[in-house]
């Protein structure tokens, strides 16, 4: 008699940080950088988009995988005692353990509004708790309604440009272009040359800065106010 097949799990994966990714086998790519994935998710996005000064910060994601980087947000808002939204988008979402082991002990697990999300997930219900309002759109973003005007932040989080090229297509970055306030920053860790001109047509104000740990180079993306 043949064994049950097991579930497809993410193997979790140790970076240098202290911090965890996992690797999703779907796209043959690590959710977050292995060189440090909590490390990226503070300089590339938190601190990229300027969220960790914002007194009232809108975040919109594209790509939610497991969540490292909603933490990241959780925590530098709680931290400051200011009001977060935080609007995420997902078509694929990865198993709760997952989540949970990657999450254990990092900054922003004990946050109630990581813990109210943890519990119903993947039910797509936007969840408020700590200040903060925590919401994943379970579908393909490219079909999504995105709101106009809207997010003092945006964290462009595909996979890869070679993996995952919709989500990095001009006619996309247009579209996200207008989910921005003005004012309101696009933060990247691609820094290719593609992305970079795409941003620009979209009629941002782009700026090449270090990147995290293990990358040169990494986009922020200004929306003229
Ligand atoms: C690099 S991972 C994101 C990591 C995540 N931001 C974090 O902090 O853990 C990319 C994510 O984008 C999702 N994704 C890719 N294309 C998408 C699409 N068209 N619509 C919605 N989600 C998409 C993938 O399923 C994957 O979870």
């Amino acid at each position: 008699m043949s064994e049950p097949t097991p579930p497809l799990a993410a193997p979790i994966l140790d970076t240098p940080d202290g911090s965890r990714t996992a690797y999703n086998a779907r796209f043959g790519e690590a959710y977050g950088s292995r060189h440090g994935a909590a490390a990226q998710a503070r300089h590339v996005f938190v601190e990229g988009t300027g969220t960790h000064r914002h007194p009232a910060p809108r975040v919109l994601e594209v790509g939610f995988g497991i969540g490292v980087n909603a933490r990241a947000t959780l925590a530098s808002a709680a931290g400051r005692g200011v009001p977060l939204h935080y609007l995420s988008y997902e078509f694929d979402p990865a198993p709760r353990d997952v989540l949970a082991q990657v999450a254990r002990g990092q900054e922003g697990e004990s946050h109630p509004a990581w813990q109210a999300l943890l519990t119903r997930w993947p039910q797509p219900e936007a969840v408020e708790a700590g200040g903060a309002r925590l919401e994943v759109v379970l579908g393909d973003v490219l079909e999504a309604e995105l709101p106009e005007s809207w997010a003092t932040a945006l964290y462009l989080d595909g996979f890869s440009p070679a993996r995952n090229p919709e989500v990095w297509t001009p006619a996309f970055t247009a579209r996200l272009a207008r989910t921005l306030a003005p004012g309101g920053v696009l933060a990247t860790y691609s820094a290719a040359g593609h992305v970079r001109r795409a941003l620009q047509e979209a009629g941002l104000e782009v700026e090449r800065r270090p990147g995290p740990p293990g990358k040169r180079e990494c986009l922020r993306a200004v929306r003229p106010a």
